[in-house]
């Protein structure tokens, strides 16, 4: 089966960069779905900033750039049923929040056409759970991109209990076609492989915090001189949202028991709205786009 239509649901951190992605480097027709107009404005400003940083490095010329942003059309969440009834993928990237997904799910699979793929970007919620609101499991997996998708080369493909071998192998191609390196989970276990060791990682980092042993730069400095990290656990923290990793430390003490319970922290700081990059404000100030 050819992909040839993409569809991605949901147009924030990780959204945007997927159909980015998929339209620049896979060349797909894509079309980016999300409940906020405003949301898809951003969206489409963000792609626009980070293509023309591939253009200024000489990566891509001016014809490429408009050739991506032609491919790449925005519908409101609300027309989900017509964005979708003729894609071949569907890339649902809505938030970690595992009744608004089935929510989705539900909704893309009654719409889809039946040979199409839907594959889900959660970080850490089954998918063999999620599997369960899709009428055709067998073509249902997991797709989990990395932060920011424009550069992380990784796409894990979780295959759920009744996911079919001729599915993971459709969409590990298509992961190649975007330019990255696809892994396979074989069963389907909570935060797979890199969120199991990044999130236990990252919880420590705010236990070592919380705990007052060092500080905020003092712990990423250690972490970006000792270990080579490119940018230390708490701005890494700040970088993925902190909403997004409590969400992801929950799921995990859930299915994996307290040795994930998040510190207290991470609540707070959620708590009082202070998400990291994308509110600009975490344990970092990030300055927003005017
Ligand atoms: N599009 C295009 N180019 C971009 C870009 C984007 N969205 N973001 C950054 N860049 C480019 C910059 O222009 C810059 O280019 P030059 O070096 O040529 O100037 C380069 O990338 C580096 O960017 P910065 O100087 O702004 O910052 P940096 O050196 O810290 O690199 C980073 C940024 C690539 C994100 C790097 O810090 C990094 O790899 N960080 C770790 C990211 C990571 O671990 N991600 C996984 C998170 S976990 C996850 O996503 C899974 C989950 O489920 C939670």
């Amino acid at each position: 089966m050819e992909i040839k239509k993409v569809a991605v649901i949901g147009a924030g951190v990780m959204g945007h960069g997927i159909a980015q992605v998929a339209a620049q480097v896979a060349k797909f027709d894509v079309v980016m779905l999300s409940r906020s107009l405003s949301t898809l404005e951003k969206a489409m400003g963000m792609i626009k900033d980070s293509l023309q940083k591939f253009h200024k490095k000489g990566l891509l010329t001016e014809d490429q750039v408009k050739e991506t942003l032609g491919r790449i059309h925005t519908m409101p969440l609300s027309d989900l049923e017509r964005a979708v009834s003729d894609v071949d993928l569907i890339i649902e990237t809505i938030a970690e929040d595992i009744e608004s997904k089935k929510n989705v799910l539900l909704q893309i699979s009654k719409a889809a056409k039946p040979e199409s793929i839907i594959t889900t970007n959660t970080s850490s919620i089954s998918i063999t759970e999620l599997a369960s609101l899709i009428s055709k499991p067998e073509r249902f997996c997991g797709m989990h991109f990395f932060n920011p998708p424009q550069l992380m080369k990784l796409v894990e493909i979780i295959k759920g209990a009744r996911t079919s071998d001729e599915t993971i192998n459709i969409v590990a191609e298509v992961a190649r076609k975007m330019g990255k390196e696809p892994v396979i989970v074989k069963k389907d276990c909570a935060g797979f492989i890199v969120n199991r060791i990044l999130m236990a990682a990252l919880n420590e980092a705010l236990n070592l915090f919380w705990e007052g042993i060092a500080e905020r730069d003092d712990i990423d400095k250690a972490c970006e001189l000792g270990l080579n990290w490119p940018m230390g656990p708490l701005k890494l923290l700040d970088y993925i949202g902190l909403d997004t990793a409590l969400a992801i430390l929950e799921v995990l003490e859930k299915e994996l028991g307290p040795r994930f319970k998040p510190n207290q922290i991470l609540k707070q700081m959620v708590r009082a709205g202070f998400l990291g990059r994308k509110t600009g404000r975490g344990f970092y100030e990030w300055p927003q786009p005017a």
